[in-house]
């Protein structure tokens, strides 16, 4: 099996740090490098939470470069009151020393995608991949495919009644990235709220992970308990939404989910900022730049989730949801 390359840009981060766990238990793809860039926690918070993932997976050999410290032109606000103190729950895990690079993130994407064919999984907000258009566009065109977990379609957002955190905190940055989809006749594959909103991991679930497999079930334990905690708190959900790894699900199989062509814009001024505008209705008449997921099979992406994750065949999965 051809398995394909890709670099996960991201902000580590309970939800992302899910999502490294499954993309580097998936055959299907390679992943080349993690990328981190501002957001739910500081650059240098993200990069220590990456190598501890890293570190629990025993996959250390997974390169990763540090990107933009804030945001394009907005002021930075973290997402730690989400993702606790540590940017990975409260798990207050060890550091693992070392492993910095030699370059930074832009500097390795630019490099990375000028010599070969490889796709980028974005699951925090675009300002590592903003600065690369602003710095080496040719570069950026050459991505096999572009695909954002950030953005609501038609539904409330989590940073305001119209706005979903990662375009939320750099504006700027997402809509330099829809635009410049859109000038080049390319789609971002965008996975917004409305379906990741639906990916609840309940304690009946975090349990059967636990009987499954105890290392990774412990593990998943430890880094969203705060992640629980403030559901509660905050949305009296007994659960917790885990966006990011449905990005990586939806790379690997398509079926997933299933979505709609569509105009996207993201605004970045007032009351709506960071609100990503998508014209399912087509009344701006505007070439189509985005194919945005609007509906997902919850069971078959736990399925794929839990089997990989907890490294076990699909067919002995027992689990509703
Ligand atoms: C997004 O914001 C972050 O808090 C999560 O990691 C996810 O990428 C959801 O709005
Ligand atoms: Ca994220």
């Amino acid at each position: 099996m051809e398995r394909r390359k890709v670099i996960i840009d991201c902000d580590p981060g309970i939800d992302d740090s899910l999502a490294i766990m499954l993309a580097l238990a998936s055959r299907e793809i390679e992943v080349i490098g993690i990328t981190i860039v501002c957001g739910n926690c500081p650059v240098d918070m993200g990069f220590e939470n990456a190598k501890k993932v890293l570190n629990h997976l025993n996959r250390l050999d997974v390169p990763v470069y540090k990107g933009m410290e804030k945001p394009l032109i907005k002021e930075f606000v973290n997402a730690l009151d989400t993702h606790g103190q540590d940017g990975l729950g409260e798990s207050f895990l060890e550091n693992v020393e070392g492993y910095e690079q030699d370059i930074d993130a832009i500097t390795f994407l630019s490099n990375t995608l000028r010599k070969e064919k490889v796709s980028i999984i974005a699951i925090g907000p675009l300002t590592n991949i903003a600065t690369l258009i602003h710095t080496d566009l040719e570069a950026f065109l050459n991505v096999e495919e572009f695909i954002s977990m950030g953005g609501a379609c038609h539904v409330p957002g989590n940073c305001s009644p119209v706005a979903e955190y990662n375009y939320w905190c750099d504006p700027d940055a997402a809509k330099l990235v829809f635009r410049t989809m859109k000038e080049h006749h390319r789609k971002v594959l965008m996975v917004p709220l409305n379906v990741t909103r639906q990916i609840v991991l309940t304690p009946e679930l975090l349990e059967y992970m636990k009987q499954v497999n105890k290392v990774q079930g412990d593990f998943v334990e430890k880094i969203t308990k705060f992640y629980f905690y403030f559901h509660l708190t905050w949305e009296n959900l007994i659960g917790c939404v885990i966006n990011d790894p449905l990005a990586v699900a939806y790379f690997i199989n398509r079926n997933l989910c299933a979505g709609i062509d569509a105009y996207v814009d993201i605004e970045t001024q007032g009351i709506s900022i960071g609100q990503s505008v998508v014209d399912t209705l087509d009344f701006y008449k505007n070439e189509k730049n985005a194919h945005v997921l609007t509906s997902v099979d919850e069971h078959a992406f736990f399925e794929m989730f839990f089997s990989k994750v907890l490294d076990i065949p699909e067919e002995q999965l027992k689990f509703e949801v």
